[in-house]
């Protein structure tokens, strides 16, 4: 008899502080890196400004007003019965300025909350520490996280919420996406670090070396939380948070195979490999040799990589790509960096691939590899949606969604130990890569377009009651 989903799974869904909750400057609320992001599409990249200008749509900056929206919100997910909701802090709510000495009372007030109206409807938190919003002030000061001083600021982050959600919080995620500073589009939203000449966030001025520094910054960072937080509390459980670009060979042609294990070895598998294994893979050794990266890297850091070990593996999973070494082959987009294209998949209006038989095989990969719990902590279709007489019929997202959990359940069948899922954007909210509202993902519509115009009234889609009876059911009526 083929395996069900475990009795007590999580079935959620996820949000970032920046993409939802607005209010950028309310209660002591300090600038953050994605406040100085410009609304794009997907032809007209987003622009970062180096000061804020008032004739300049920031979309970030009102989001969808969660701040003010949270009670009608999260009484929506408990409606879809929600078991966990995966969330983030937003730093500059607590401290303003990255590094202020004592912490904004409002902002810590609102997060109070937050974690009392979730208790209310019996969901488990979340919390991603860093989600894609360094502090403004940080960037200021010496290239963001490649600063060493940064740890510091964001230890000092850590231990203000281990203390005061000690018996609140359970699982946390030290940082979002860890692996995207392997990727040039890494620097501003992930590292906060910015070049003279970077006018667009998905062109921008690279040094490899600052932006590994940042990366390994974080990596240390990450394990010092770790180690940290099972000292205030040992029933803390820490998940590592990979955004896995699954990666196949575009044939079997033997170079194309080896152009695919190199991308997945670095893309995928070094972050994990340091988060769980607790030191650098030879892969990344070689890596940094042969593009000339130096990295400030001591003793210290590499005995802390080993004692703060993360407790299940997590990861986003929307499309997958392939490699291939004719330099002709057709390419096709993705999150947070593209590929040659899969002739045997589609893609959704944003040219993102879909593959739901790809979350299968990504999911033994991994498991396989750390052989520890696994939550899929990001997954969804990002859609134009048409509200119709108050309704909204989308069954593509419906679709979408479904075939991903078929496949995750194969995946259990397999063996996998799969504990939850936590689809993204489970209320339409503000698109990272292109900072539009009409990229929506949600089960629940907000009335807000692309330009800001809208009532920010809630909206429950089809797909919300679909979901419903999905949790109802634990993953049996699909
Ligand atoms: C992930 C991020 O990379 O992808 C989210 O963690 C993001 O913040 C999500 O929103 C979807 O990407 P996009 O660009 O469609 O918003």
């Amino acid at each position: 008899m083929k395996k069900k989903f475990p009795k007590n799974f999580y079935w959620g869904g996820a949000t970032a502080a920046n993409q939802l909750e607005g209010a950028w400057n309310l209660d002591g609320k300090g600038p953050s890196i994605a406040d100085y992001m410009t609304a794009g599409d997907h032809q007209n990249p987003r622009k970062i400004s180096r000061e804020l200008d008032e004739n300049v749509y920031y979309p970030n900056h009102e989001a969808i007003d969660h701040y003010h929206y949270y009670k009608e919100d999260i009484k929506l997910f408990a409606e879809m019965g929600f078991k966990m909701y995966r969330m983030s802090i937003a730093w500059t709510r607590i401290l303003p300025n990255g590094c202020d000495a004592k912490p904004n009372q409002k902002g810590l007030g609102f997060y109070d909350k937050i974690f009392a109206e979730l208790k209310k409807y019996n969901i488990e938190p979340l919390v991603t520490i860093y989600h894609n919003d360094l502090p403004y002030h940080l960037v200021n000061r010496n290239h963001g996280w490649a600063s060493r001083e940064c740890i510091a600021d964001y230890m000092h982050l850590c231990k203000i919420l281990f203390s005061r959600y000690k018996n609140i919080v359970k699982y946390w995620i030290p940082f979002n996406e860890i692996n995207a500073l392997t990727v040039p589009l890494g620097n501003w939203n992930h590292g906060g670090i910015i070049h003279k000449d970077t006018i667009y966030f998905e062109q921008q001025q690279d040094e490899p070396s600052l932006r590994f520094q940042a990366l390994h910054n974080q990596l240390v960072a990450n394990a010092m939380a770790v180690k940290l937080g099972k000292e205030i509390n040992p029933d803390f459980q820490f998940g590592s948070m990979i955004c896995h670009i699954t990666v196949y060979p575009s044939t079997c042609y033997p170079d194309d195979m080896l152009l695919a294990q190199k991308e997945d070895q670095f893309r995928n598998c070094f972050c994990g490999d340091v988060l769980h294994k607790g030191y650098y893979p030879y892969y990344a050794k070689k890596y940094f040799e042969d593009n000339a990266i130096t990295l400030d890297v001591n003793d210290t850091d590499l005995k802390i990589l080993t004692e703060g070990l993360c407790d299940f593996y997590s990861f986003s999973y929307y499309m997958t790509i392939c490699k291939s070494a004719n330099p002709k082959a057709t390419q096709t987009s993705g999150n947070i960096m593209g590929g040659a294209k899969n002739p045997y998949l589609e893609t959704s209006d944003w040219g993102w691939q879909i593959d739901p038989k790809g979350l299968r095989w990504t999911l033994n990969h991994v498991y396989d590899r750390y052989n520890v719990p696994i939550m899929i902590t990001e997954n969804g279709l990002g859609a134009k949606d048409s509200l119709e007489e108050g309704k909204i019929h989308d069954e593509y997202r419906i679709s979408y969604i479904r075939e991903h959990i078929l496949q995750m359940k194969e995946a259990i069948n397999d063996g996998v130990n799969l504990i939850g899922y936590m689809p993204w954007g489970c209320i339409d909210l503000v698109s990272c890569s292109t900072g539009e509202m009409e990229k929506r993902y949600g089960f629940i519509y907000v009335d807000k377009n692309n330009k800001g115009e809208g009532l920010l009234s809630r909206i429950r889609k089809d797909s919300f009651y679909w979901y419903q009876q999905v949790i109802a059911t634990n993953g049996e009526k699909v």
